[in-house]
């Protein structure tokens, strides 16, 4: 089997891209290397730097694919609302040109990453997949509405869709910038002795999930005869931000005081938890503990920063 993976060289996508090698298929990786790097791809997987918004320039690189993975997006939640045009070319735009590209390349499956942030402050946590959308930013606006193209495609031409909507994915690779990136930002902050900031009081919560068992849920029956599905790709645990920089500050022998606070983000959720019902259903079930995860996490950001 071979796959086509878009944003192979992000943080997800790199991960994505090892559970795939590591499965036995072939890797195909477009990425424009806006925000990934192309260290992050690993040497068995082709790469072809390209942009999802230019496709005839890279398309004939490609060759015939059987399904294509789609988590080439602009990540973060500010950045859509400082600049919501360029959120809906890339993640809007760039979704749509990817599955006229599945057609084109022969494949039948698509899997689309998108995001909790599709749910919005909806109050009536854990939030299963029929709740109804009501995103508060533009990232989570063109997610949803991203969604909608591929279920179209799905329903006109047959194309196998799966929505994976990933609550508050981190690990190591996550660069400090984007959407879930606190823990990455805490790591490295402790990696290089500086005090972080939390945006709002720190009791706001999260669904945090191991990039691990995000990779397996991409790669979870891939290529298997069933209809297509909208699975939300969480643990369905809620754990506070400040609780998370607890545990990070003891296991890198910080003192856990030694932290600033900021004001809330625009456009961020309070408390965000996921149904998993759907997902189990289905077979998949994340099984890294959050304590072991950020202990790899923070010791992936201590590595870096030991390296300069
Ligand atoms: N990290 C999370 O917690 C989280 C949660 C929910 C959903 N997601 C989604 O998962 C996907 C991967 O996110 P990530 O955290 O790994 O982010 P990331 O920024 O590390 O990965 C995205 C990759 O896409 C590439 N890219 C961006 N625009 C592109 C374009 N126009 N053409 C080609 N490549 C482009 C970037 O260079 C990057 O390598 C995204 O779709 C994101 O919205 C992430």
């Amino acid at each position: 089997m071979r796959v086509l993976v878009t944003g192979g060289a992000g943080f997800i996508g790199s991960h994505v891209v090892e559970a795939l090698l590591g499965d036995g298929r072939q890797v195909v990786v477009v990425d424009n290397l806006s925000h990934g790097l192309r260290a992050f791809v690993p040497p068995a997987a082709e790469f072809i730097q390209g942009d999802v918004l230019e496709a005839d320039q890279w398309a004939d690189q490609v060759g015939p694919v059987d399904a294509v993975i789609h988590l080439a997006a602009q990540i973060s939640v500010p950045v859509s609302e400082a600049e919501p045009e360029e959120d809906v070319r890339t993640n809007v735009l760039g979704t749509v040109a990817m599955l006229k590209l599945a057609h084109r390349l022969g494949a039948r499956e698509f899997r689309f990453a998108s995001s909790a942030a599709v749910y919005g402050d909806n109050p009536h946590v854990p939030l299963a997949e029929e709740a109804s959308g009501d995103p508060l930013s533009y990232y989570g606006l063109d997610k949803w509405l991203a969604e909608f193209y591929v279920r179209h495609e799905e329903r006109v031409r047959g194309l196998k869709g799966t929505v994976l909507r990933m609550a508050n994915v981190y690990g190591p690779r996550q660069r400090t910038q984007g959407e879930g990136g606190v823990v990455a930002m805490f790591s490295e902050a402790l990696a290089q002795g500086l005090a972080p900031t939390i945006f709002g009081d720190g009791m706001q919560t999260r669904d945090f999930i191991a990039v691990a068992d995000v990779a397996r849920a991409f790669t979870h029956r891939l290529g298997e005869r069933e209809p297509g599905g909208t699975y939300n790709i969480a643990t369905e645990t809620a754990t506070t931000v400040g609780e998370v920089w607890r545990i990070l500050a003891t296991e890198a022998g910080a003192d856990p005081a030694r932290i600033n606070y900021g004001p809330d983000r625009p456009g961020d959720i309070r408390h965000s938890r996921l149904k998993i019902a759907r997902a189990l259903a289905w077979g998949f079930r994340a099984t890294v503990p959050l304590p072991e995860g950020l202990k790899e996490t923070y010791a992936y950001f201590r590595k870096v920063a030991s390296q300069g």
